[in-house]
């Protein structure tokens, strides 16, 4: 089937590569003449595994293309997805300005009937509002195009965006037009193989589906961080814990781990906009509230333990401290919300200095920071070790888990590390002689 995408983000790009990997014909868009140029010359913006690949090998064989120009590309498409930003608007509701503008130029260029598809994460209601600002167009041209708008909201998960996107755990399809749900059943069969994954809905349904997942995930983080923070003040362990419910599938063992709060460009964003929207309709959010108020105070307890440590933040100036990672998690150069960047500010409003050190986030961490005299961004896990006091270990890369614990012990000043994520035994680091400070480990009272 002809497709366009419009939005070259996480989303769109991986959203339209997966379905031109399928064997569909791609058009992705976007208003970034810069971006479009660098992806037709096989530079994708991102960090994510295997999509470079996946986008070089279409491109090639001529399925997936990259362009600015949106009037062609809506011309030829029988369904059009908008996969464009919803940025928070300084009161915490999604800014629904790029989406209604793409609506809007949909509505300028459609030529023949087509499904528009909304991939965005967007608040209830906004199929309506792009429905109207599509309509609104054609009616200015004077023209009647049939067509229909569709929530189809993205549950991909950075870092394993492509494998989510091949392999979906469900498709939600939010409209009340059986003959739309039979296209994009058909767009969807290659993805729709050994059982059925498509779950049909109302289109406000879809929309508030998606909220939904964000929250209830970020909820039981929240929810764990919570209990952390009773285990330390108790004496008990987070970690044996996790383990004691964890077993219990009404419970399982997914997204109940411990550490320094959660980030990255979607759960707090979604969070805030969906208590927005209960807001905005009379609804109190009193647990979105407090999953959110639980989130804020975990991304400072990194740095409450240090002053814990230290007797008093006075002590931390003129520390200098490692900090392993920066990514908001592993497996992405993604630092929006990241718990660091709290971290690493409360260290400097301290007089602390940082060396940092992430597999794939410092290239973002020099645009994020600049250049400073308190940050050095390091090339290994051991170079920001060199003259630090103290190490801090905030997102659980794969190449942190196992280090050798006397060598670090070697080389810290104070011989102390605080464990964001839980990624080691107690034990093992106090038999190496470093003081350990971990998430919820009443060791640490
Ligand atoms: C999240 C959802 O998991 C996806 O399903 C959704 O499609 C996506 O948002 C979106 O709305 O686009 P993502 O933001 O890529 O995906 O990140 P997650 O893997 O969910 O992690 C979010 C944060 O929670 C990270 O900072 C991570 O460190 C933290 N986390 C996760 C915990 O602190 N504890 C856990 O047990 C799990």
């Amino acid at each position: 089937m002809h497709v366009t995408i419009f939005g070259t983000g996480y989303v769109g790009l991986v959203s339209g590569t997966c379905l031109a990997e399928v064997g569909h014909d791609v058009v992705c868009v976007d208003i970034d003449q810069r971006k479009i140029d660098g992806l037709e010359a096989g530079v994708i913006p991102i960090y994510e595994p295997g999509l470079e690949p996946m986008v070089r090998a279409n491109h090639a064989a001529g399925r997936l293309k990259f362009t600015t120009d949106a009037a062609a590309a809506i011309a030829a498409s029988e369904v059009v997805f908008i996969a464009v930003g919803t940025p928070p608007d300084e009161d915490g509701s999604a800014d629904l300005q790029y989406v209604l503008a793409v609506a809007r130029t949909i509505g300028r260029h459609l030529q023949a009937p087509a499904i528009v598809v909304d991939k965005s994460t967007v608040p209830v209601g906004t199929a309506d509002k792009v429905r109207d600002a599509i309509a609104a167009e054609l009616a200015a041209r004077g023209v009647d195009i049939a067509f229909d708008v569709v929530s189809n909201p993205e549950f991909l998960k950075e870092g394993a965006a492509v494998e989510d996107c091949m392999r979906p755990d469900r498709i939600v399809l939010g409209t009340s037009s059986p003959a739309s749900i039979e296209r994009l059943r058909r767009l969807y069969a290659p993805f729709n193989r050994n059982h059925d994954r498509i779950v049909a809905m109302d289109v406000r349904s879809a929309e508030l589906t998606k909220y939904a997942a964000n929250a209830m995930l970020a909820t039981k983080i929240s929810f764990m961080n919570e209990i952390a923070g009773i285990a330390e003040k108790v004496g008990a362990d987070i970690e044996q814990v996790r383990k004691g419910i964890g077993s219990d599938p009404r419970i399982g063992w997914h997204f109940i781990y411990p550490g320094a709060g959660y980030g990255g460009s979607c759960f707090p964003k979604d969070v805030q906009a969906l208590a927005r929207t209960a807001v905005q309709h009379g609804h109190e959010p009193t647990l979105l509230d407090a999953v959110e108020s639980v989130n804020d105070r975990q991304k400072r307890h990194l740095f409450e333990l240090a002053v814990r440590h230290y007797g008093g933040a006075a002590a931390l100036r003129g520390k200098t401290i490692a900090l392993w990672g920066l990514a908001f998690k592993p497996n992405t150069d993604d630092m929006r919300e990241a718990s660091s960047r709290r971290l690493v500010q409360q260290l400097w409003d301290a007089g602390a200095r940082v060396r940092a050190y992430d597999p794939e986030a410092r290239e973002e961490a020099r645009r994020i920071f600049g250049d400073r005299d308190d940050l050095v961004l390091c090339d290994s896990a051991g170079d920001a070790l060199q003259g630090a006091d103290a190490l801090v270990v905030i997102t659980e890369w794969k190449q942190f888990r196992s280090p050798d614990f006397a060598q670090i012990r070697a080389r810290l000043g104070d011989g102390v590390l605080f464990d964001g994520r839980n990624l080691y035994e107690p034990a093992d680091v106090e038999a190496a002689g470093i003081a350990y400070w971990g998430i919820g480990r009443g060791r640490s009272i």
